[in-house]
């Protein structure tokens, strides 16, 4: 008889081996406070504390200067991004672990003070964010974006694929594609913040049209197995809505068995609100996927316990318990207490609350 799944057996899904299920979830920082937006020695570190985890995700990455919408976050266009994340992966590689990229591109998530020439940030369509972006002057409207001209998403298309190229070079075990939280991706799949007229909007088939685009760009690349992709159908983020989710991301998810891919990443419900529980549209969409599923949002031990014996999921990953607990994985085994993140230094600033939570004693 086959012993019984739990949380901490090894796994093999595409190209990557993990030795428990436990994931650290993609965790914007903003600490890349340098003219080149490029991870540091102390993102090494972070990184490195966290080495236990059975796969890091790393913070999402901007793909291009366009696809940046908050202050200090890091890139993956440029030779000196591509210099500081090479320094991360050493450092978590090192430390045994293993860690992919999570490639980002904002959409209108962002402000001109962001913007390459002082642009407006681009979307699908021109539909404004009820929504205030964290820039280097702190927190300001957003304005109503610029509807992308057609002619412009292959260049856009590319700059996930060099991104994804660059990931590699960077000694990324993988990337993760971002099509979740209301950025460029999902806001071509919604209903409400797509309201295109041409190939990408309409029939779901037209508005998921970019997401496949981008994720046969990035899988030419890194290879199936080497690729993820994460998706948030129950989760108004950032303002985007979308009037049938389970009408629009079923066929999406269907699709992504044809893919092989090392897994899809699933935010379950609203992005950090308590877990919606396994019942309703959930398990709709989640039977619908055949391959390695990975979920995120809210758990704790017991949860995680739950959905993984059971078969809901194969991986799980946990995005704030991991700031305040390098050694998650451990405490978790141990069944230990968790320390709690302090949220005033989620974003920005130096060590304090980034590399200063200690790890359990003995
Ligand atoms: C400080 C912070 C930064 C986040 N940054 C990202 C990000 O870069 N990419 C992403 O997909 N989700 C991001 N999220 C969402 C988390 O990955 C995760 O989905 C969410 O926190 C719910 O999981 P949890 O309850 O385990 O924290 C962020 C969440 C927090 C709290």
């Amino acid at each position: 008889m086959a012993d019984a799944r739990t949380l901490f057996d090894t796994v093999t899904t595409g190209a990557l081996t993990l030795p428990n299920r436990i994931v650290m979830a993609p965790l914007t920082r903003s600490r890349a406070d340098n003219p080149d937006h490029a991870p540091t020695a102390m993102h090494a570190e972070y990184y490195a504390q966290r080495a236990s985890a059975g796969l890091i995700i790393a913070e999402a990455t901007q793909i291009s200067p366009q696809g940046q919408g908050y202050a200090f976050t890091p890139g993956i266009h440029s030779e000196a991004q591509v210099a500081g994340w090479r320094a991360v992966t050493d450092a978590v590689h090192a430390a045994g672990g293993r860690i992919v990229l999570q490639l980002w591109h904002v959409g209108r998530i962002s402000h001109p003070s962001l913007q390459p020439g002082g642009g407006l940030p681009v979307a699908p369509s021109a539909v404004r964010p009820a929504m205030k972006a964290f820039t280097p002057d702190g927190f300001v409207e957003i304005p109503t974006p610029r509807a992308l001209d057609i002619g412009e998403i292959p260049g856009i298309v590319e700059d996930y694929r060099r991104a994804a190229a660059n990931a590699l070079a960077a000694g990324f075990d993988g990337v993760e594609v971002h099509a979740a939280n209301g950025y460029l991706i999902d806001q071509f799949l919604r209903d409400g913040t797509n309201t295109r007229t041409d190939a990408y909007g309409g029939s779901v088939d037209n508005r998921a049209r970019f997401l496949f685009e981008v994720l046969d760009a990035v899988v030419a690349e890194a290879g199936a197995g080497r690729t993820g992709i994460r998706l948030s159908p129950l989760s108004p983020s950032n303002d985007a809505h979308e009037s049938d989710p389970v009408g629009t991301f079923s066929p999406v998810i269907e699709r992504l068995n044809d893919y092989g891919l090392a897994y899809l990443h699933m935010i379950e419900g609203q992005t950090r609100a308590p877990h919606p529980g396994f019942g309703g549209d959930l398990a709709a969409l989640r039977r619908l996927y055949r391959g390695t599923y990975m979920a995120n949002n809210s758990y704790d031990r017991a949860l995680a316990i739950r959905a993984v014996e059971s078969g809901h999921a194969d991986l799980i990953a946990f995005g704030r318990p991991f700031i305040a607990n390098p050694d998650l994985v451990e405490r978790l085994r141990r069944d230990a207490p968790l320390a709690e993140p302090d949220q005033a230094t989620f974003y920005g600033g130096g060590a304090r609350g980034y590399t200063d939570y200690p790890a359990l004693a003995g």
